[in-house]
């Protein structure tokens, strides 16, 4: 069983503590906000400041700091602040730590700005010292201890084999299926599910208005869509980038509903952002007819792409039919 240091105890720290100390492993919080540290301590557990961690006695380190916005920017000073607090420990301890980030980060900050503060600060290496990893965090507050006992999804973003396995071995008793991956790859993949569900709420916001403009049952509308369109349901329908959509419906479907709306003098931006998307990259790449042809115009655009960096003319075979010919 693992030594678990939660550093950040709030949301997702308490839910990370809760879940491991439930399996069975040892868990103590750090936080800087005294409050915290004296009702997690009424509560009977074992909760400092970082300058009273016995490093030696620390197998793992979850960081789970804030990451505010302000004005629409990520603040980055907590968790990096934190990362010096874990750098100074490892520097007081000859044992392996394990530092996982699980605050959302945008991508690349755990490996250009969390690692190197940790080396700087403890004089050590990562991925031979001590172990550094990404491991983004899907629940939702208001769920939290369940979502993290019963978790869908787990990524561990990590260049280091070591690390890896370590984390493999703790996530495996929870069951859910494991995508390993680098930790700028863990970073996006937290950022895209987030927006990914923003835009879908902003998608049907829009769908409940123009239900609305209609007279209609939007709840209905938008319960039938779950189960009728193939992007629900299939969960990588759409899903593998740099094709735009095609076909004998989405064309010119789209463009006669955003007409049909325009007309009425409605709203429908998610739709005109994405008739615009679609036509900015149909300029360049041909139109999916079926998803089954997506790899194979994938790999034709790459070969158009690698030719005009070589500052080639090329004409490319894309289908039976078709050529693009640069
Ligand atoms: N709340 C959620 O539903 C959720 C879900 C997934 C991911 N996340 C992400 O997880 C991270 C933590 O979110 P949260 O909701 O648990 O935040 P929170 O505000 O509930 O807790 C963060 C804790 O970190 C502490 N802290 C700040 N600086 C510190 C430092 N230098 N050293 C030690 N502790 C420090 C704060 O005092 C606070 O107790 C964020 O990056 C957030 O985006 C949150």
């Amino acid at each position: 069983m693992a030594r678990i240091l939660i550093v950040g105890s709030g949301v997702v720290g308490q839910a990370t503590g809760k879940g491991f100390a439930a399996k069975g492993h040892s868990v103590s919080y750090v936080d800087i906000n005294p409050q915290t540290i004296a009702t997690l301590r009424a509560a009977g557990l074992t909760a400092m400041t970082a300058a009273e961690v016995r490093w030696d006695e620390v197998d793992i380190v979850m960081l789970a700091v804030s990451t505010p916005s302000v004005n629409g920017k990520i603040v980055l000073d907590y968790i990096e602040s934190a990362a010096i607090d874990i750098g100074y420990g490892l520097a007081q301890t000859s044992s392996y730590i394990t530092v996982v980030v699980r605050s959302t980060v945008p991508p690349t900050t755990t490996e250009r700005r969390i690692t190197p503060i940790l080396e700087r600060m403890s004089g050590k290496r990562a991925g031979i010292d001590f172990g550094v990893a990404m491991n983004p965090e899907f629940l939702r507050a208001v769920s939290s201890e369940q979502d993290f006992a019963r978790p869908w999804i787990t990524v561990i973003g990590t260049t280091d084999r070591f690390t890896a396995e370590i984390l493999d071995l703790l996530y495996a008793p929870f069951g859910a299926l494991i995508v390993r991956c680098t930790p700028t790859e863990a970073e996006m993949i937290k950022y895209v599910n987030n927006v990914y569900n923003a835009v879908k709420i902003s998608y049907f916001n829009e769908v409940h208005a123009i239900c609305q403009h209609l007279g209609i049952d939007s709840r209905l509308v938008s319960a039938a869509v779950a189960r009728s369109a193939e992007g629900m349901w299939n969960p990588l329908y759409g899903t593998r980038g740099g094709v735009p959509y095609g076909g004998a419906c989405l064309p010119k479907d789209t463009t006669a509903f955003m007409q049909f709306v325009r007309e009425h003098g409605w709203e429908h931006r998610m739709l005109e952002a994405a008739i615009a998307v679609n036509e900015h990259l149909a300029a360049r790449v041909p139109a999916a007819a079926s998803p089954d042809q997506i790899e194979d115009r994938l790999a034709a655009a790459r070969r158009r792409d690698e030719a005009a960096a070589r500052g080639e003319v090329l004409a490319i075979e894309v289908g039976e039919q078709e050529q693009i010919v640069l």
